[in-house]
């Protein structure tokens, strides 16, 4: 690989006009890092930085096999007929810090679970995070409640809790904050406004298994938390999610919900079925396999939350390279993604996908986030709906189609740059990689910008 050492004044000459006032002090102390790393980029034809593989994911457990055969042969393969989903939600409980653990068929159905039990209904309000998997938007509209969406913080990739009040109404009804990539919100602040407010609250933690907000674990903070255990998430089974919660009457109610709405604990009543419900139970297969997954969970989240650490530390160097903030409260990250923020302006304005494009052909795979999907057509295609039109008014549609303007995840959905977790699962060496290559591209800048 051709590796060249700059002169201090060579480096300050590379620098472009617009940015070398901003950089020409950090460069006169670093310059040495890198004169180490530049050469061609690898997307124009230079050698990559890395060439080996990453640790792939999702890692099966050979404890799992053993049980799932027998189970298999059992033919007792539902959660009525067996021990394994009971025996799961005891351990998930313990695992998080919670009183109840309910199991369910995947994140969705978790979501869908607790709004209905927290009683969001037909013509209320959700307040939720814009920046988030669409499942999170999706649950709201399948329970015909209209997702309101509180700006993102770009900083902490987060609901902004400045954000909040202005938009509650006299039809909200719950705050669904995400904890988005496994960053804890700030929770305190979210709790105080519900609280205010007589709001209930569902965190949507189905990334983030094990995070931390003020020592406890992310999921416990509200009234209830929902979990993934979908193929890629930290501790997968395929498909799989669970709620948590403290409350004994709630998670009774939920129970009884998800198994058609069948009597269950206190929930009963003096006909067989005292509640609506629906079929969201988890399969005796995923519980093993989720019980066999949790065995190396906290470990597995040590190594990412190290490795983030020291990424911290390396990317926070390099100009317009700028990292997640945690948000106030938070102490603990899961790291379902490492993201950070590209700001162009300190790449002579090359686009983000282009930066990616050129960080991917170096060895380090990524991706680009979440879109605006509060402009996406899924908006149009609920609020048009004829559900819609009768559970709100004319006028409140209309405002609603007005306010839906989030500067700041606008912003984010520009900026984001996210590797995959299992990425963090490497060593040091393979975190200096990472930010050996964004070096590179932004000593290549130029290389990017004269191929126009
Ligand atoms: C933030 C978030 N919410 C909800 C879900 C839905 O979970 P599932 O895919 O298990 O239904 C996911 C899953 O990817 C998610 O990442």
């Amino acid at each position: 690989m051709e590796k060249r050492k700059f002169t201090r004044r060579q480096v300050i000459a590379t620098a472009s006009a617009g940015t070398l006032g901003v950089m020409a002090d950090w460069h006169l102390k670093n310059y040495t890092i890198y004169g180490k790393d530049s050469g061609k980029l690898a997307l124009l034809g230079g050698d990559p930085v890395r060439t080996s593989e990453w640790p792939e994911w999702p890692v099966w457990d050979p404890s799992a096999e053993a049980e799932i055969l027998k189970m298999l042969r059992s033919g007792r393969w539902w959660r009525g007929s067996g021990e394994y989903v009971a025996e799961f939600e005891k351990q998930y409980a313990e695992l998080i810090g919670a009183k109840r653990c309910l199991a369910t068929a995947s994140g969705t159905t978790a979501l869908l679970v607790s709004l209905h039990v927290l009683g969001v209904d037909a013509g209320d309000e959700v307040l939720v995070s814009p920046f988030t998997f669409i499942a999170t938007y999706n649950v709201i509209f399948m329970n015909k409640a209209l997702p309101v969406f509180v700006d993102t913080d770009p900083e902490t990739f987060l609901m902004n809790p400045d954000k909040i009040e202005e938009k509650i109404t006299d039809r909200t009804t719950a705050i669904l904050p995400v904890h988005i990539y496994g960053l804890p919100v700030d929770m305190d602040r979210v709790n105080s406004i519900a609280r205010k407010h007589n709001l209930k609250v569902i965190e949507d933690a189905c990334q983030a298994w094990l995070a931390e907000y003020r020592d406890k674990k992310t999921g416990t903070l509200g009234d209830l938390g929902c979990f993934s255990f979908q193929n890629s998430k930290h501790i997968p089974t395929g498909e799989g999610g669970a709620v948590v919660g403290n409350n004994d009457e709630i998670m009774d109610r939920a129970h009884a919900f998800h198994n058609c709405g069948r009597p269950y604990g206190s929930f009963t009543g003096t006909t067989p079925i005292p509640i609506r419900g629906s079929n969201r139970r988890m399969q005796q297969f995923q519980a093993i396999m989720l019980m066999s997954q949790m065995k190396r969970a906290k470990k597995d989240a040590d190594i990412r939350l190290e490795n983030a650490l020291y990424l911290d530390s390396q990317l926070r160097e390099i100009p317009g390279i700028i990292p997640y903030r945690l948000a106030d409260g938070a102490t603990r990250s899961a790291y379902h993604e490492y993201p950070f923020r590209y700001r162009k302006e300190y790449f002579n304005e090359v686009p983000r996908e282009r930066f990616i494009e050129a960080l991917e052909a170096e060895g380090i795979p990524c991706n680009e986030g979440y879109g605006p999907q509060n402009k996406y057509a899924i908006m149009d295609d609920a609020l048009n709906s004829k559900g819609y039109k009768r559970l709100f008014s004319e006028e409140r549609l209309r405002r609603y189609r007005e306010e839906n303007r989030l500067p700041g995840n606008d912003q984010l959905c520009e900026e984001a740059v996210c590797f995959y977790q299992s990425v963090l699962l490497g060593s040091k060496s393979d975190m200096d990689d990472i930010a050996r290559a964004i070096r590179k591209i932004y000593e290549g800048r130029d290389q990017l910008k004269s191929e126009e």
